[in-house]
């Protein structure tokens, strides 16, 4: 069997870009018998970003409830709160004294927090937490906690896959024996990237989200016109490359569709036509699990109750292989 784990940081609401990018990706894999599926709510990561804890707690509610909506069955994958998982944090204080200081500096996150810092004339480390800097550590023993063998992330995460890989290398190496498998980023490649309004990858910091059922209907289809284009008129031909209404309508579509599309944009169709027709493919999919989603809002507790029951199937996993750590490492003896 091969193990499947991805997590989702809770600090905003879920947009096309998490979407297409890791949700739906991890419901289609979790369907295969052939994977044991972990996907999870990173809430601790969520600390790095926000020390807002009503945001923290409305952003798990809405997550947990997205992967619910979008057809994630909880007794077939495992569903939990990273914060529900001790072994995970444990985990990460052994890798930390494994990781060496000079691969967290190159982390992209870190560096462009310096960069920013530098560009300002501020101190370099200026408003840098220890979080912020250990973050891929703490991902890495999410990974790791688990031994997953695939992680289906956006591109934007690769760099966080291989440092969790160059950890697992280093542990195994110094303590000799192959603790951890080599963990592999799994992209879907036509929309590794899911662009934004301003064509720029879709981001809560970029603030150029579309969220997936915030909003209902009539949300989805104001973001949508709000894409930006360019100028050509209708008539006019209109380019698919560099096109951000293109790339959503792509991981939208069947290749069948989005030739259609294509011909559409070429042969003039108007942008705000382009549109419509962008809107309702999106709100095909999207429109029943909006309600599943609102109905799943409505009952929090029921949520609660099914992430309790997956940490404790993630707990079964993770606690053994934490027993042989910590004796590997000298802490325990089980001998
Ligand atoms: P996060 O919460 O920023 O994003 C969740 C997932 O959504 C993907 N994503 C996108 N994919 C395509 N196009 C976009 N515009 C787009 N925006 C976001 C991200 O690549 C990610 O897969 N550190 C992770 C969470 C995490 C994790 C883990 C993931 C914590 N531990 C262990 C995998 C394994 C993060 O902040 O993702």
């Amino acid at each position: 069997h091969t193990r499947v784990l991805t997590g989702i940081t809770t600090t905003g609401t879920p947009h096309l870009g998490n979407y297409v990018g890791a949700i739906r990706p991890a419901i289609l894999a979790s369907r295969d018998p052939e994977v044991d599926a972990f996907y999870f709510m990173a809430d601790y990561h969520a600390l790095i970003k926000s020390d807002d804890p009503d945001r923290v707690e409305a952003s798990r509610l809405k997550i947990t409830a997205t992967f619910l909506a979008a057809g994630l069955d909880p007794n077939v994958a495992t569903f939990y709160r990273q914060s529900d998982i001790p072994e995970v944090p444990e985990l990460m204080w052994l890798l930390t004294c494994v990781t060496s200081k000079g691969l967290l500096n190159r982390a992209h996150a870190y560096k462009a927090a310096v960069d920013r810092n530098i560009e300002a004339q501020e101190d370099a480390d200026a408003g840098v937490t220890a979080g912020l800097y250990m973050y891929p550590v703490l991902m890495a023993a999410d990974i790791l906690a688990f031994n997953a063998n695939k992680v289906p992330v956006g591109r934007d995460q690769i760099q966080h896959i291989e440092m969790a890989r160059d950890i697992a290398q280093r542990f195994n190496h110094t303590y000799g024996r192959e603790f951890f498998v080599m963990p592999e980023a799994l992209i879907e490649e036509q929309v590794a990237t899911l662009p934004g309004l301003d064509g720029r990858k879709m981001s809560k910091s970029y603030d150029n989200t579309i969220p997936l059922f915030e909003g209902g209907p009539k949300g989805l289809r104001e973001a949508i016109m709000k894409i930006v284009t360019d100028s050509r008129a209708p008539g006019e031909p209109k380019d698919t490359e560099d096109s951000a209404l293109f790339t959503i309508f792509q991981a939208f579509a069947s290749p069948a569709e989005t030739t259609a599309f294509a011909d559409a944009l070429h042969n003039g169709i108007g942008w705000g036509e382009a549109k419509q027709v962008l809107f309702e493919r999106i709100e095909a999919e999207v429109a029943p699990m909006r309600e599943r989603y609102d109905a799943l809002m409505a009952r929090p507790d029921d949520m609660e109750d099914i992430l309790l029951a997956g940490a404790a199937k993630a707990r079964a996993i993770a606690a053994p292989l934490l027993e042989t750590l910590r004796d590997a490492v000298g802490l325990r003896s089980a001998r």
